[in-house]
């Protein structure tokens, strides 16, 4: 049985949830995000939800778990529950914080301060989940301290019915948090007022597609068609690549209009070489107006300097020369061939021309 104790850190103060907190929890429980994210909390929250899982929380602790309300400066501020430690030291959290609170580390401190608390206790690992698309939530993993150890397709399922994907997490004791190695965009995107770099988003889906299926594009895609719905799950992944720096997924917009007009990714992120690789695509009624250019300018500078990569390598088609002029108009250089890299759909093989941008360049 886990003791009842108060938890103190920095500004929070962890203590059982009381009556008093019900009204402060019915507005959190309200909140669009709360509710996007927890589809098990009941729609409308109401007074008397909270007052019931105040109750109860007596009840979680009588089971070996745990029930925090976080106050900030005495003020509710959120929640954290753990699951009752299994037979081999393994307990699960989970964690929620009122909108007033959020962004500004209560979540991670909390999580942190509980997950340490937990090892006092004589627990041995600490486990987590958060869906793919709570970016919040996966930043609060890492930032805790906590190590990403794979993911379950389908396990969760949305009000609206969709089945979502969640990440796994646990925090062993010792297990402290690394920095991001791809910090996000400053203010979300880049843009040099001609074109726009944003985060693919599941709205990005059915542009991408179309442009996808597209002939000029498929003549050097490498990847099998997909269906829409392939396409969107990607889209919907944007945020977790990111965040656990695997890959950037970039729609590239028209700054004028807004319009969709490519998709560009830094991926194949190798941290020990600092060393990633480009590519892109663009619609059509985009083409032969210098967008890729500019967007792989924008991109290759952010990531020199705000990355540790070192090289930023491109692989074409040798028949590919609207792409090796993007590349050349883009400062990368030639630096070799992988002869009969890329198979063809006539069966036949076509050469990879390799390009290379150094930080110093
Ligand atoms: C997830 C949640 C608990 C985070 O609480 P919080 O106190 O705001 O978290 P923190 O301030 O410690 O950290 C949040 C991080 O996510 C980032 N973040 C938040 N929203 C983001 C978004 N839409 N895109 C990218 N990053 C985002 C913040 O910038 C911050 O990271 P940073 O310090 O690197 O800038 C809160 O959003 C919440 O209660 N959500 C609803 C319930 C929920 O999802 N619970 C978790 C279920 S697994």
């Amino acid at each position: 049985m886990l003791p009842r104790d108060v938890i103190s850190t920095g500004s929070l103060i962890l203590r059982p949830p009381v009556e008093a907190d019900a009204e402060p929890i019915v507005k959190m429980c309200d909140d669009p995000v709360t509710v996007r994210f927890m589809p098990l909390l009941p729609r409308p929250y109401t007074l008397e939800h909270a007052l019931d899982y105040v109750k109860s929380s007596t009840g979680k602790w009588e089971d070996g778990g745990a029930e925090y309300a976080i106050t900030e400066d005495g003020r509710f501020a959120g929640s954290i529950g753990v699951r009752p430690p299994d037979h081999w030291g393994v307990a699960e959290l989970g964690y929620l914080v009122a909108p007033w609170a959020r962004g500004r580390n209560v979540a991670t401190t909390a999580t942190r301060a509980v997950s340490d608390w937990l090892f006092d206790q004589g627990v041995r690992r600490v486990e987590l989940q958060a869906e793919v698309e709570n970016v919040a939530s996966l930043r609060v993993a890492y930032k805790a301290g906590f190590q990403e150890e794979g993911r379950r397709r389908a396990a969760k399922r949305l009000r609206d019915g969709r089945y979502v994907d969640l990440v796994t997490f646990a925090r062993l004791k010792g297990d402290a948090p690394v920095a991001p190695y791809l910090p996000f965009f400053p203010g979300g995107e880049l843009s040099d007022g001609v074109v726009r770099l944003v985060p693919m988003a599941a709205g990005d889906a059915g542009d991408f597609h179309r442009m996808m299926a597209e002939p000029g594009v498929r003549a050097y895609s490498l990847a099998p068609p997909t269906t829409l719905e392939d396409d969107e799950r990607r889209c919907r992944y944007t945020g977790y690549w990111w965040v656990s720096g695997q890959r950037v997924e970039l729609a590239v917009r028209d700054a004028a209009s807004g319009a969709f007009a490519g998709h560009l990714q830094l991926m194949q992120v190798v941290p020990a070489l600092g060393q990633a690789m480009i590519g892109y695509s663009l619609v059509p009624e985009f083409r032969g107006k210098g967008f890729m250019t500019r967007a792989v300018g924008l991109l290759v500078e952010w990531a020199f300097a705000n990355t540790g990569l070192h090289r930023i390598v491109a692989g074409t088609d040798v028949d590919n020369t609207a792409s090796h002029a993007v590349l050349e108009r883009s400062g990368f250089e030639r630096e070799g061939v992988h002869r009969e890299l890329f198979p063809r759909p006539d069966g036949t093989r076509a050469d990879d021309v390799q390009w290379v941008r150094l930080r110093s360049s």
